[in-house]
């Protein structure tokens, strides 16, 4: 569904991403990981398309279609979903009004009218029982003092109530407990199906323990410099990253 061939891009005269090649298939869990500083926010941001970043050479398709010149609303109305590492707090809006809203603003985009308010309410019912979050928490405002868990988990709500083709998820283990973790893992893993996909960026191998990646990515100064399976989480966990550093020196 997505393929990204020697993708450049950066923020006026810097380049971050150094040529960037990725295949994501439907069906299938991909996991960047790599150094502080590496790129792979950055990879979030571009194929979400955060206008912050130029995309200076390369290609990014979704579904065979060219989305570079996409915006951001475009892409999420295609089906691309991200997590925010820093998530953005909108006061006087509660969660489920910020879920309705962005649920009908996508239908609309695809010529539908609103969901019912009966489904909707059903769905919201559904999808908060699952990831066990507490009715009170659906009517705060979004992200107004939200413990850095209750963000996380009202991400993976959002992700569970916008069903996207492709979920990015960045960095959600930062700041969890460990109930938290396995909540969001299993808001992942139910989520999960042959028709989507899931980009997990994540700094510990712990969450690929509950969920598990098809394939392990390491970035480095803007280049995916190691593929693996599951394994490779593992070993940066044991070995950290300068091992690969010397193999892509050598
Ligand atoms: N808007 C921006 N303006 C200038 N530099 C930026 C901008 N966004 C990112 N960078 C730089 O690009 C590089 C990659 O940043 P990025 O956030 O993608 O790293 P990361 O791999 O996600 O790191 P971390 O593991 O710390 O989250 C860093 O050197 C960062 O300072
Ligand atoms: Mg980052």
């Amino acid at each position: 569904m997505l393929h990204i061939k020697d993708l450049h891009a950066g923020v006026e005269e810097k380049d971050i991403l150094k040529g960037i090649n990725l295949e994501v298939k439907a069906g299938e869990v991909h996991a960047i990981m790599g150094p502080n500083g590496s790129g792979k926010s950055t990879l979030a941001s571009v194929i979400a398309g955060k206008d912050e970043f130029e995309v200076s050479k390369g290609e990014l398709t979704l579904y065979g279609e060219d989305i570079t010149e996409l915006d951001p609303e475009e892409r999420a109305h295609k089906g691309v979903f991200l997590s925010f590492q820093y998530p953005v707090e909108i006061p006087g809006v509660s969660v489920t009004n910020f879920i309705k809203t962005a649920i009908n603003e996508t239908r609309k985009a695809k010529g539908m009218n609103d969901m019912p308010a009966s489904e909707m309410l059903k769905l919201i019912k559904e999808k908060a029982d699952l990831l066990e979050i507490d009715r009170k928490f659906l009517s705060r405002s979004l992200n107004e003092g939200f413990s850095g868990g209750e963000k996380k988990r009202n991400e993976i709500f959002q992700m569970a109530m916008m069903e996207p083709k492709l979920a990015i998820l960045d960095e959600t283990d930062s700041g969890l407990d460990i109930d938290a973790l396995k909540v969001v893992a299993n808001g992942v893993n139910t989520f999960k199906n042959k028709d989507n996909a899931v980009v997990v960026i994540t700094h510990y191998q712990r969450l690929l323990d509950y969920i598990i990646p098809d394939f392990v990515h390491v970035i480095m100064d803007g280049k995916i410099v190691k593929s693996g399976g599951k394994e490779l989480a593992h070993e940066l966990e044991e070995r950290g990253y300068d091992w690969i550093k010397e193999e892509v020196n050598a």
